[in-house]
Parts: structure tokens; C-alpha cells; sequence
């Protein structure tokens, strides 16, 4: 495994992490999600991320049961929650969103059902409209002073927006936001490329990017159709369907860089992965994986990344950007 710092701060995470989403309590039971956790903690993944609205809580309850069965010890490790969308099936006003109320609700939640004492990470998991950010930034920085959390982030912020609340932190001497979780694969480069590019010196902001591969879409899949087992053929996600295959001739994109790993002779999955930890301001790239095979396949990335010459990096840019 290689490590990385998260931006500017001193945590140092796997280059490759596993998230939870999608996949623990709908796709993934309890054993596998225990077999997932450990084969990745003996491969070196140190990040394992997970948020109050993955399968309503269930995720993070199964995480937190898995992690504590296999007994990995709590400094070895990092777990993240994020808070916005809520993990009852229909929430009350007051049980999702940005509020103080809320920030504080959810982490507290979080802990009890991740079975631990402190959030290392803790996210913003979209912008709120109708929380203002001061009130945010003063409940993160309230959770930080209580040891209840180690660094907060935001997740698909606008720029302007997290730059807002690094300056009001800065201003009244509160910890500012430390990282962001945006989406990065080859079908989807810019907001992580272009609209953050000033903010990895200037905040020292670190990234933990998300759906490498497209929800699955880069290992091929769904080339030829949308098979059952597959994500999204399961009828938990089928609403991800539109987003996934139609917008911005993915599929098509899909096809180009399935046909170019295929003449270099590599797997598509761990190359996409690859593409994406050549990004220096990538903290870590977040994995999802339904099965063991899939994760032991994915981690094959650390080495393709090192492997290729810039031509193939430049030929498969070209491929997914027709
Ligand atoms: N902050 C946010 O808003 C946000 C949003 C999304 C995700 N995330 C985080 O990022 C993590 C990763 O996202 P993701 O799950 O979308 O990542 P992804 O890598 O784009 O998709 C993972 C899925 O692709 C399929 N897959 C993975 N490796 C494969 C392989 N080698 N061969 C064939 N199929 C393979 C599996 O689905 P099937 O086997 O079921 O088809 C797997 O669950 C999440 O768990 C979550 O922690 C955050």
C-alpha cells in the first residue's frame, strides 16, 4: 500500500480506501462485508468511509460490527460518517440537513452505530440552503474541540462555497474544512481538475474521491446490457440507471475505454482506478466492491499506476474523452 497525507494535514491514508456505499446492507451481508473489511486491512487500507444515509444506518451499523469483530486496533485505522440527507426513510425537518441540531444529532448517532468514540473523518454531505454555513462551521468545530471528531469536510461543495467556510473559520479562529469527497473517474474530471484546482495549495484541501469507476460502469459491464447481479441491476439502485448510462454518451465513453484496455491488455477496472490515483491532489481514492474478488482486482491499481509510460496515460484520456 502506498499512504498519502489528506491535503496539508498531518493524516496520513491509504492511497486506496473502502466506502460502503451501494454496497453494505443492500448488496453486501454481514460475512462478506467482514471478509471485504479484512482483506482490505491486510492489504494496508487504513480509510474505510461511510455515511448516516447509506442503507438508512444499516452500513454503518454492519461497518462498525465488522471492525469491531475482527477486533482492528482504533489508532490503526481511520472511519468516516457524513451528515446532510438523513437516515430515517422520510426525515423530519430536523433530522437531516446542516443545522447545528443536526451536525450534532448525526455525529452522535454515527458513533453509536460505527461503535466508536470519535469520527476521524466527518463530512458535509451536500451543501445546505437552508442551514447557514457559519452555524455549520461553529458545530464541526464544536464536535472537534469535543474529541468527538478528528477532521470535517464537505462532499460536492461549490469552491466559492468551501472557500466561504474556510475564511469564516480563519476569521474566528475555528477549524476550517480539511478535505472534500467529489466524485472523480475518467467520465466526470472537472469540478476535482478545474473548479477545486486553486484550493489543494491555497487551504491545503485534501481530496477522497469517489465512484472510480463509474459506479462499475469502467470495469464494462453494462456494455452489453444490465445484468441482475450487478448494481444496477439490483432494484435498490436502479434509480442510479439514467445517471450512470445516459448522460454524456457514457456508455459509448465506456465502450472506447473498455476497447483500449482490452489492446493494452489490462483490466479496466484496476486502469481506471490507476488513472485516478495519478493525481497528486487525490488523498485517496474511495473503492467499492461487492466482492473480495472485485477489491483484490481493484488493488492491482497501486501497481498499474507506476507502470504505464504518459503515452498510454494520454491515449486513454483520448479514448473516454470522444
Ligand atoms: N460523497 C458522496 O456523495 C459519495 C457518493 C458515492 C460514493 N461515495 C463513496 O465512494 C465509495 C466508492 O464509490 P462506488 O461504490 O460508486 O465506486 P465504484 O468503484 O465506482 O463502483 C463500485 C461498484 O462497481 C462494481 N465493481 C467494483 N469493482 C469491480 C470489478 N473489479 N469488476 C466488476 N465490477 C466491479 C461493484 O458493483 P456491483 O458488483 O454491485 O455491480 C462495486 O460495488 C462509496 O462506497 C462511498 O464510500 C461517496
Amino acid at each position: 500500500m502506498q499512504y498519502r497525507r489528506l491535503g496539508h494535514s498531518g493524516l496520513q491514508l491509504s492511497a486506496l480506501s473502502l466506502g460502503a456505499w451501494a454496497t453494505f446492507g443492500t448488496r453486501v451481508g454481514r460475512s462478506e462485508a467482514r471478509e471485504l473489511v479484512a482483506v482490505a486491512w491486510d492489504h494496508g487500507i487504513n480509510f474505510f468511509d461511510n455515511a448516516e444515509s447509506y442503507a438508512q444506518g444499516d452500513a454503518e451499523r454492519m461497518m462498525g460490527d465488522v471492525i469491531a469483530d475482527l477486533r482492528l486496533p482504533r489508532d490503526g485505522y481511520c472511519v468516516s460518517s457524513k451528515v446532510y440527507f438523513g437516515s430515517a426513510a422520510s426525515p423530519r425537518p430536523t433530522q437531516r440537513g446542516l443545522s447545528r441540531k443536526h451536525v450534532h444529532d448525526a455525529c452522535h448517532a454515527a458513533l453509536a452505530r460505527l461503535r466508536v468514540e470519535y469520527l476521524d473523518l466527518f463530512f458535509c454531505h451536500r451543501p445546505d440552503p437552508d442551514a447557514p454555513v457559519a452555524e455549520t462551521v461553529w458545530a464541526m468545530d464544536t464536535l472537534i474541540r469535543q474529541g468527538k471528531v478528528l477532521y470535517w469536510g464537505t462532499s460536492e461543495w461549490p469552491a466559492a462555497l468551501i472557500r466561504e467556510a474556510a475564511d469564516l473559520a480563519r476569521k474566528h479562529r475555528l477549524h476550517p474544512p480539511t478535505m472534500e469527497q467529489p466524485e472523480y473517474n475518467l467520465l466526470h474530471r472537472r469540478r476535482v481538475e478545474l473548479e477545486y484546482a486553486p484550493l489543494y495549495g491555497e487551504l491545503g484541501l485534501g481530496a477522497t474521491t469517489w465512484s472510480p469507476l463509474a459506479s462499475g460502469l469502467l470495469t464494462g459491464k453494462y456494455n452489453a446490457g444490465v445484468a441482475e447481479d450487478s448494481r444496477l441491476g439490483h432494484p435498490a439502485h436502479a434509480w442510479l440507471r439514467p445517471g450512470v448510462l445516459e448522460e454524456g454518451r457514457r456508455l459509448e465513453r465506456a465502450r472506447a475505454f473498455a476497447a483500449l484496455a482490452a489492446e493494452l491488455g489490462l483490466a479496466p477496472a484496476p486502469l481506471a482506478i490507476a488513472w485516478c490515483l495519478r493525481n497528486p491532489h487525490v488523498s485517496t481514492v474511495l473503492l467499492g466492491a461487492s466482492r473480495v474478488a472485485q477489491l483484490l482486482e481493484n488493488l492491482q491499481a497501486l501497481d498499474l499506476a507506476e507502470r504505464l509510460d504518459a503515452a498510454a496515460w494520454r491515449r486513454i484520456e483520448a479514448a473516454t474523452d470522444v
